[in-house]
């Protein structure tokens, strides 16, 4: 049998998604409930830094009974030129599954076609559906049904934003996402079969958080894109999330942000430490939407 990767999120299909986000919810209410990884180690490769992800799949992995094997890049072979192929066939004959933080999406699809054993994607250049996961049950949890709910996200057109596309409209959310020229969501509107949502792009921030339920925003920099920084404060400065972008969006509209946060910058300072945001609720859904989707991947459906 083949195993199941999951490397944007649209592999998914829209059943297993809900049934995957209320198997997160039980999984919050009772964290030791499961022991679906007993006995059995994940290897998590890091090719660039990770402070919720890494924390919520080794946290999470031991809270189902499993081993989680923390590999640095540099200390593989893989940074002296061994294969990916090579590294993927090894991994495959010890460990259950194989988390993957790296930049160029090839050399984690490089990795799933030659891993025996599901490859997870813990954030590449342009998905982090992981993250996606973790919104989704934080929206669920707010607001009960997906289904035709709207947010926005404001701010860089990058991995976070398309996977909040991609999850979001299998979902059936309406996702409203608002960008400078230059850093739109280019093809946030390739939706994945099943999909019922619809993405909307948008210019003008006010536009995009009307009637918004939440309004969700990333760096400005992201990971790999240091060389442009100064372009991409420039350009995005007036898309910052404040209490007033806030104001322009439905009556109750949170803030939501995947972590690192610059305040500030994209989100303000009261804003992130404030009440109208459920951004460090999101932080923690990561460990509880990553179990259920380990589960999933690993046992098949609960
Ligand atoms: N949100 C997120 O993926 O955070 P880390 O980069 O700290 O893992
Ligand atoms: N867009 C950010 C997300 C960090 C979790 C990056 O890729 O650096």
């Amino acid at each position: 049998m083949t195993a199941r990767h999951f490397l944007t999120g649209a592999e998914l299909s829209s059943a297993e998604l809900g049934g995957l986000l209320d198997r997160a919810l039980e999984l919050k209410r009772a964290p030791l409930s499961s022991r679906a990884l007993e006995g059995r180690s994940v290897a998590l490769i890091f090719e660039k830094p990770s402070t919720r992800t890494r924390l919520s799949f080794e946290v999470g992995i031991d809270e189902l009974g499993g081993h989680p094997v923390v590999l640095r890049s540099e200390e593989l072979q893989l940074s002296r030129g061994e294969a990916l192929r090579d590294t993927a066939i090894v991994l495959s004959r010890h460990v259950a599954a194989i988390g993957v933080r790296t930049g160029p999406d090839e050399t984690l699809e490089q990795l799933a076609e030659h891993s025996s054993v599901p490859v997870i994607n813990m954030l590449t250049a342009r998905h982090h559906p992981c993250q996606a996961l973790a919104d989704l049950l934080t929206l669920r949890e707010a607001y009960g049904s997906l289904e035709g709910l709207r947010i926005a996200y404001v701010g860089d057109g990058n991995n976070v934003a398309r996977s909040l596309a991609t999850l979001g409209t299998l979902a059936g959310m309406h996702v409203a996402v608002a960008s400078p020229d230059g850093y739109s969501l280019e093809d946030g509107i390739s939706l994945p079969a099943g999909a019922s949502g619809l993405v909307t792009l948008h210019s003008d921030p006010r536009e995009a958080v009307r009637d918004a339920r939440a309004i969700y925003t990333d760096v400005w920099v992201s990971m790999g894109d240091e060389a442009a920084a100064k372009e991409r404060r420039a350009a995005l400065a007036s898309y910052r999330v404040d209490d007033a972008l806030l104001d322009g969006g439905a009556p109750g509209a949170f803030a939501m942000h995947d972590l690192p946060a610059h305040a500030g910058e994209e989100i303000s300072a009261e804003v992130l430490y404030g009440e109208r945001q459920r951004i460090w609720d999101q932080a923690e859904n990561r460990r509880h939407a990553q179990k259920a989707l380990l589960e999933l991947l690993v046992s098949g459906p609960a």
